[in-house]
């Protein structure tokens, strides 16, 4: 393994070291990219060494590049609190954080994924902090479970109700232990939730041209995934929103809009073990959604596994037309601050987003 720091080169080295600005190891997983004013910010879960790192001991960590190769390390932009009482308290489980910058307000905003202290993955919710800066810091304001009290818009008005006795009966005697379960129900959770507001697991954020931004979660036991409309000062749920690929269990959704198309990475659900890839595509966010297959390529091992890696998110490249870097990571849960990132060039082929790998590669492969 190299030593040399690789921001040295101007060159992306999928799954290799990738010293920032100190020759420190990146340490921004599971994370997204803000791009403001000329500048791209990298927000990302902050590990620390061995198994505990999967929980947070220390916050989101921010860097800042103008060229997507060299990162400065700009530290943390949210901190876990050290109150035991804090929704957000050293120890609990925050992934998958994603910034946006709301031009209405000039605030940008952070969502994440937020298990509270104590309780594994059962509390599902979204948490939202706010900055004045991109760098922070960044002030929780409140988790909330998405969309309480509204029903998709996509489910026939059959189905807006609230459960029955025997259908609440028929729930009682389940359990979601982990993914993909044989018995899911899917048109019962979102009704379970619809009081207490859904669940929210893995998540990204996406802002489309008009400014309105949207929240992708998967929800009702990591089953469905809910396409989100976000209020205008993007600090909650707007109430809009549907319901994608019932009882298909896709995790880790990154979007990407490209000739007026919105394309949807995911994958399949296995924790931190990689899995396949998975393509969905519509012309509206609001569906109808079909899902295009695997858009890797390569050998079976890499295409069983999106090389190893776990989607995070979809880079539009400033200045350059046609150009998205899919963004992924190759988790290592029993050392979690040696996660490795995965950045490949979205290529297209009649008209679809695909994948293959690259040892090195840079933006010129746009050019
Ligand atoms: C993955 C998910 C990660 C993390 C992990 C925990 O499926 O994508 O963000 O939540 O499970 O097991």
């Amino acid at each position: 393994m190299s030593t040399k720091p690789v921001s040295l080169f101007k060159e992306f080295r999928p799954a290799e070291l990738w010293p920032d600005d100190r020759g420190v190891h990146i340490n921004a997983h599971g994370g997204g990219i803000l791009l403001h004013e000329g500048i791209y910010y990298w927000f990302g879960e902050h590990k620390i060494e061995g198994e505990a790192g999967n929980n947070a001991e220390v916050g989101v960590h921010v860097y800042s590049s103008s060229n997507l190769y060299q990162w400065k390390d700009e530290g943390i932009a949210l901190k876990v609190s050290e109150d035991p009482k804090s929704e957000i308290a050293r120890g609990c489980i925050l992934e998958r954080p994603k910034v946006i910058y709301n031009q209405r307000t000039r605030k940008f905003v952070m969502w994440f994924h937020l298990e509270i202290k104590g309780s594994g993955y059962s509390s599902a919710r979204s948490g939202v902090a706010i900055a004045d800066q991109a760098t922070g810091p960044y002030e929780f304001i409140h988790s909330l479970r998405p969309n309480a009290g509204f029903w998709p818009a996509n489910v026939p008005d059959g189905l807006k109700k609230p459960l029955d006795n025997a259908e609440q009966a028929q729930l009682d005697g389940l359990e979601f232990p982990g993914c993909p379960v044989p018995h899911y129900p899917p048109d019962l959770l979102f009704r379970r939730d619809f009081v207490k507001g859904q669940m929210a697991r893995d998540m990204t954020l996406f802002v489309d041209d008009d400014g309105t931004a949207y929240q992708i979660y998967a929800s009702e036991e990591n089953g469905t995934l809910h396409i989100s409309q976000l209020s205008d000062d993007y600090l909650r749920s707007s109430g809009r929103y549907i319901r994608i690929f019932p009882g298909r269990f896709h995790e880790a959704p990154a979007l990407m809009k490209w000739r007026g198309k919105y394309f949807l990475f995911s994958s399949e659900c296995t924790s931190w073990d990689p899995n396949a890839a998975r393509l969905s595509m519509a012309n509206s966010l609001w569906g109808q959604w079909t899902e295009r297959g695997n858009p890797c390529r390569g050998t079976k091992e890499q295409i069983a596994t999106t090389f190893a890696s776990q989607s995070a998110f979809v880079i539009p490249v400033a200045d350059h037309h046609d150009a998205f870097i899919f963004m992924a990571d190759r988790w290592r849960p029993e050392n979690a601050i040696d996660g490795r990132y995965i950045w490949l060039p979205v290529q297209f082929e009649n008209d679809l987003p695909f994948l293959e790998w690259k040892d090195r590669w840079d933006l010129n492969f746009f050019a």
